[in-house]
């Protein structure tokens, strides 16, 4: 089932990526490690749409998939912005060049997202030139424009990155990102390589942007803290699998799924007295490996509610109120540690 939202400008369809593990010298393929393991989700158009979870468990996959920088093994994605929709995972000639323009993804370090020979303008103006998208004389003006959008002057443009710090050579990933007048920015860890102070001028950044532009993000990140001050809806990744879907501020003020539950105690709250109240719920054992997956719930070897029935059966993801999808058996009878809802309602209204 493909989780619905309003007017979908992307749309998977049980999506699986599977890396090949290959061995000797005639890499002989003895295993696959399921990095993204049947995804069907909607992002709908304006919204962001928060991916979450730990380290490997498919998240950049995820999103290289929907830039067709890894290969997908099987399922839909499609592009719904434009009529007739594009394929994304078949697109050639003419619908491979309207994806590029239409999907760019920003990546976390932003020091080797760009070429330490180019300027920073010239950085801009590479996808401009390259897609003919003004004449040679109107490139400078163009490239100028964006920088300002994206808070940078004239002469940021005239630096190569190593003269500029690590903020602003986000906001020239940022801006090179724009120059193609994307629709959908896919977002990977754009903050994680960040000073703290410098991340939450990236994510106004990101939502001023947003808002001016009608963007789509599809925002992802490890950590959940981030991922709600930007999010309208989340969606929890879990080996592969996305094991809990909703709108931002009931994913963290009531989640659902028991891993959702550890990730939002490990969130530090603002208020002490709050903070020394709350139980910090960490996961039993390690995460299994992405290669040889067990039986019944992905989660159940580390799940402090796991239950016989979750060995041996894979719960599916059923939607269990109106836009709220979750992969667990137990799924509306655990009463499960949220975020003080003071502090979690903070995504960005739709
Ligand atoms: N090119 C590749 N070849 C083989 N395996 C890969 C490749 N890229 C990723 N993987 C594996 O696929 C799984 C998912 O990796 P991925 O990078 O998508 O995770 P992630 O959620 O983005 O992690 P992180 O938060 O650390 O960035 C991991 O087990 C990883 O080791
Ligand atoms: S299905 Fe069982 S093991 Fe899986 S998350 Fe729910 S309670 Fe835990
Ligand atoms: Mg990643």
């Amino acid at each position: 089932m493909t989780l619905p939202c309003a007017a979908p400008i992307i749309k998977t369809h049980d999506l699986r990526v599977y890396y090949p593990i290959t061995r000797g010298a005639l890499r002989r393929v003895v295993g696959r490690i399921r990095a993204v393991d049947g995804v069907s989700l909607s992002i709908g158009a304006g919204e962001t749409l928060g991916l979450v979870g730990e380290s490997g468990c498919g998240k950049s996959t995820l999103g290289l998939a929907l830039m067709r920088l890894a290969p997908a093994t099987s399922g839909t994605a499609y592009y719904l912005g434009e009529d007739p929709p594009v394929d994304i995972l078949r697109a050639r000639g003419n619908d491979s060049r309207r994806l590029r323009l239409a999907i760019q993804m920003v990546f976390q370090n932003p020091a080797s997202s760009l070429n330490p020979r180019a300027t920073a303008g010239g950085s801009v103006a590479e996808p401009i030139r390259l897609n003919r998208l003004a004449s040679p004389r109107e490139v400078n003006g163009r490239v100028e424009r964006l920088l300002t959008m994206v808070g940078l002057g004239a002469w940021h443009g005239r630096r190569y990155p190593s003269q500029l710090s690590g903020g602003q050579r986000q906001r020239v990933v940022i801006a090179r990102a724009l120059a193609l007048e994307s629709r959908v920015i896919i977002a990977d860890e754009p903050v994680s390589a960040l000073d703290v102070s410098v991340q939450a001028q990236i994510l106004n950044l990101l939502n001023d942007l947003k808002a001016a532009m009608n963007l789509t993000y599809l925002f992802i990140s490890h950590n959940l803290d981030v991922v709600r001050h930007m999010a309208n809806r989340i969606a929890v990744m879990y080996l592969g699998r996305i094991v809990e879907l909703g709108p931002a501020d009931e994913v963290c003020t009531a989640p659902r799924h028991p891993y959702t539950e550890t990730l939002l105690s490990a969130i530090l709250v603002p208020d002490i007295d709050v903070q020394r109240a709350r139980r910090r719920i960490v996961p039993r054992g390690d995460v299994p490996d992405a290669a040889a997956p067990h039986e019944g719930c992905p989660f159940h070897t580390r799940c402090l509610y796991a239950k016989p029935r979750c060995e041996v059966e894979v719960p599916l993801l059923d939607e269990v109120s109106p836009g709220c999808h979750v992969a667990c058996h137990l799924a509306g009878e655990l009463t499960l540690a949220g975020i003080d809802a003071q502090y979690a309602p903070r995504g960005v209204k739709p």
